[in-house]
């Protein structure tokens, strides 16, 4: 399978990190990272994103590269996710507004209807954000939040992102057992 990646400025990307490092040895990745996000990461992980991804196997573009393949609908991508996805990227994706390479491969993803998966990131919401993903929901797109479940029994922060990127992988068809299912 190929997969895009998109990570957005927003706290949380330590769910993207366990999301590559999960899918690293078994799909085809291609990753796009915004620049606050990278701030972001190294505040969160205490790493740089680039030490991260040195020993990856993995296709990392720059967020300005509108030359990626994954800007245009002819590269064909089993599924497109945005993990997590700021407010100001959920917005663009909503609008059309395809300045940046995550914001391009999500509106190649709706034009072309493919399965695009975000996880939108912020709290409160406000109406504004609600009805962003409201309109993206309506258009087919996969509205998963970072919002763990207690029923799974996770014991430490492990398992509350493993709930998180256990659902993501379920969305893209992706056999797992990184959460606790309800009757198992
Ligand atoms: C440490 C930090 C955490 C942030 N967390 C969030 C967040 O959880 N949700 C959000 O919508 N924006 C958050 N922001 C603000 C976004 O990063 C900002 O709106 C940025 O323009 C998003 O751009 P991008 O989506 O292209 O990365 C955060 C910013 C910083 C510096």
């Amino acid at each position: 399978m190929k997969i895009a990646i998109g990570i957005a400025g927003a706290s949380g990307v330590i769910y993207a990190k366990r999301l590559i490092e999960y899918l690293e040895k078994k799909c085809e990745l291609f990753v796009v990272i915004s620049k606050t996000a990278e701030h972001i990461f190294k505040s969160e992980i205490g790493c740089e994103f680039k030490e991260f991804i040195k020993t990856k196997d993995i296709k990392i573009y720059d967020n300005d590269d509108f030359f990626s393949p994954l800007a245009s609908g002819s590269f064909i991508v089993d599924a497109y996710v945005i993990l997590p996805c700021s407010m100001k990227t959920l917005s663009a994706v909503a609008n059309g507004y395809a300045d940046t390479l995550i914001t391009r491969f999500a509106d190649v993803a709706i034009k072309q209807k493919r399965k695009l998966i975000i996880s939108p990131r912020e709290t409160p919401f406000s109406a504004i954000h609600l009805e962003n993903m409201l309109k993206l929901a309506r258009l087919g797109t996969s509205i998963i939040p970072p919002i763990p479940a207690f029923y799974s029994n996770p014991s430490d922060i492990n398992g509350v992102i493993d709930f998180v990127v256990g659902k993501i992988l379920d969305e893209i068809g992706i056999e797992n057992s990184l959460y606790l299912r309800w009757g198992d």
